[in-house]
């Protein structure tokens, strides 16, 4: 559907974009034990190989308790058998959904390598404590940036923004102890199933899904047709 602004040849027009993915197989005999230690493999090639940017920039996707979802970026920070965890302001749209509802889906779209994850999983918000540690470890200027913003409700301009940072830069000089806001903090997504996705030709792609068992007897693998 060409428009004045686009034109529809192979490189600019998405219908006519089209990868052959070759890449190894990928069997359920070279499955980690448990989906963490997989993610773990996976998450250490794709940082080593150094083809992304981000390789811990994931999507976010949460939804009202009537179902009505939305999705974002986030950073990972940290990730062990416990689960998947990120830092928010615990008032934006994320986190009041998370809060209301707390079933969460993440993504992590590695396309370099042709792979992808995703995890599905309730979120909990983490101990303070843990927090307030993480926080220590941000940057001056991202300390004060999370006390300027309220993530995602509506400001009339820029400026006002620059305003308030600068405020608090004034309040708090470079080597001041900031404390971290109480309306920000650190989600942990605890996964109920995990899925790995290996591209490969002719769309005949490897998805192979953890599945947490119930009352915590380990995980089942399962594959799924691609
Ligand atoms: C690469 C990237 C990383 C981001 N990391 C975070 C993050 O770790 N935490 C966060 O709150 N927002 C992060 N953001 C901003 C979010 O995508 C989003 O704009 C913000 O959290 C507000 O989302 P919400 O209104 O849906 O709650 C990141 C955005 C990008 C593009």
């Amino acid at each position: 559907m060409p428009t004045a602004d686009s034109s529809s040849d192979s490189t600019t027009d998405p219908a006519a974009m089209r990868e052959q993915y070759r890449s190894e197989a990928f069997t359920e005999d070279s499955l980690a034990a448990d989906p963490m230690r997989q993610f773990a493999r996976w998450f250490r090639q794709v940082a080593a190989g150094g083809m992304l940017h981000e390789p811990n920039a994931m999507v976010v996707s949460t939804a009202t308790p009537e179902g009505r979802p939305s999705s974002r970026t986030v950073l990972l920070k940290t990730y062990d058998e416990r689960g998947f965890v990120f830092f928010t302001n615990y008032g934006s749209r994320k986190g009041r959904e998370l809060t209301a509802n707390p079933y969460a889906s993440l993504l992590f779209p590695w396309h370099p390598l042709a792979r992808q994850v995703i995890v599905t999983g309730t979120a909990f918000r983490v101990p303070r404590e843990e927090t307030v540690a993480y926080f220590r470890t941000r940057p001056h200027g991202s300390q004060l940036g999370a006390w300027a913003s309220d993530q995602s409700t509506v400001i009339g301009s820029r400026e006002e923004l620059t305003h308030r940072y600068e405020d608090l830069a004034a309040r708090y000089p470079e080597g001041e102890k900031v404390p971290a806001p109480p309306h920000w903090g650190g989600f942990r997504v605890v996964p109920d199933a995990i899925e790995f996705w290996q591209g490969h030709e002719n769309r005949l792609h490897d998805r192979l899904r953890y599945v947490r068992e119930a009352g915590d007897a380990g995980w089942r693998v399962e594959r799924l047709c691609p």
